[in-house]
């Protein structure tokens, strides 16, 4: 990594959680990705769910589609665990190199989780061929309990079923996505400094930049909505500090999870936050605020690749300190006029722009 006050070189990261939908929407969000990250783990919640080693190979076939051929991007596919998912599948994905992970939504726990596992003890087998076999279970951490206060639901999760998972299976390499919690970070980080290199997390920018006063500002601000819901100001700072600490078990994933307009602004709008089209810089932000921006290298590039056994990228990009102002929108995105989804930061200055070299600049 190079620092200078003006720009700040590092290895080009690789985004650990995303959402690349389908369709129309797939190619007016992968280019935004592809362009900052040299690899993502792709979530499999399409409808229907990504449940099998063909449809995984034809999806990442139609990401590939999606990006500009001169763009080195590679998509890490996952298999979205249901109760009947059979063990063998999960396997031949695996050791094909089709499937890099497996993910957990606990039943109607956030968007197309209806297909989602009903109850863990059903996929006991799967999880014992998991972790033989050291296939990475991708979890999102929320109890889906009604009587559950939706802003407690992570932290039960961890008590009621992480804790009781982990010691089940003690070598299942497993990463808790999109923390937001303060019991989220004790626990991932006590584990970790006392020697556990199989649990993870991943942290997104919306997480370090909210606080739950942000969705009701002036009125219901559904752009800001997003699952698990972002909580109170002393768990964005617990975020923070992890993010920052330079501690190998938090690594980036955006949860980039667009939505068109109208999905958003309804009467039940959908959870999500897009940002991936400035996510670098959103990170840098929170790392240049907190004094932290020689940690910002190992969370975005190097901490995730070691966790998951795979090479670090060999490639550079530059952050330069200049100023830019998020437009609401993008508008030549292929996608029906008024359907792109807000940009996350939207009509904010950021410190920051990337660069890559011998592409064009976002803004
Ligand atoms: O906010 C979210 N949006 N959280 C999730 O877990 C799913 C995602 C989506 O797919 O829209
Ligand atoms: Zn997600």
């Amino acid at each position: 990594m190079q620092d200078s006050s003006s720009q700040l070189v590092i290895r080009r990261p690789d985004d650990w959680h995303v959402h690349l939908r389908d369709g129309a929407m797939l190619k007016a969000v992968a280019p935004a990705t592809a362009r900052v990250f040299a690899r993502a783990v792709v979530m499999p919640n399409l409808k229907p769910p990504v449940t099998t080693v063909d449809q995984a190979r034809a999806y990442r076939q139609r990401i590939v589609e999606a990006v500009p051929a001169d763009v080195r991007f590679e998509p890490l596919m996952t298999a979205y665990l249901t109760d009947h998912i059979d063990p063998a599948e999960l396997e031949r994905g695996f050791s094909e190199g089709v499937f890099t992970a497996a993910k957990l939504y606990p039943a109607n726990a956030t968007t197309n989780s209806a297909a989602g596992v009903s109850d863990l003890s059903r996929i006991s087998k799967v999880l014992e061929r998991m972790e033989a076999i050291d296939m990475p279970l991708l979890i999102h951490g929320e109890v889906t309990d009604a009587d559950v206060d939706v802003f407690d639901r992570e932290a039960a999760f961890i008590e009621s079923h992480l804790i009781p998972l982990r010691q089940r299976y003690p070598s299942l390499r497993i990463v808790l996505e999109h923390i937001t919690t303060e019991q989220a970070v004790d626990f991932i980080r006590t584990e970790s400094l006392a020697g556990d290199s199989r649990l993870a997390a991943t942290i997104t920018p919306h997480h370090l930049h909210l606080n739950r006063n942000a969705m009701f500002l002036g009125g219901l601000r559904s752009d800001f909505y997003c699952l698990p819901v972002v909580k109170r100001e002393c768990h964005r700072r617990a975020l923070v500090k992890a993010a920052t600490s330079g501690l190998s078990c938090f690594f980036l994933g955006t949860d980039s999870a667009p939505h068109p307009r109208s999905g958003k602004e309804s009467s039940c709008g959908c959870a999500g936050i897009f940002n991936a089209v400035h996510a670098l810089e959103s990170y840098a932000a929170v790392f240049e605020q907190e004094g932290a921006l020689e940690h910002l290298q190992g969370f975005a590039s190097e901490h995730g690749p070691r966790f998951y056994g795979l090479p670090l990228n060999n490639e550079s990009l530059t952050l330069v300190k200049r100023q830019q102002t998020v437009p609401k929108t993008l508008e030549d995105s292929g996608l029906e006029a008024g359907e792109w989804p807000v940009l996350f930061h939207a009509g904010e200055t950021l410190n920051w722009s990337v660069h890559v070299d011998g592409q064009a600049e976002t803004n």
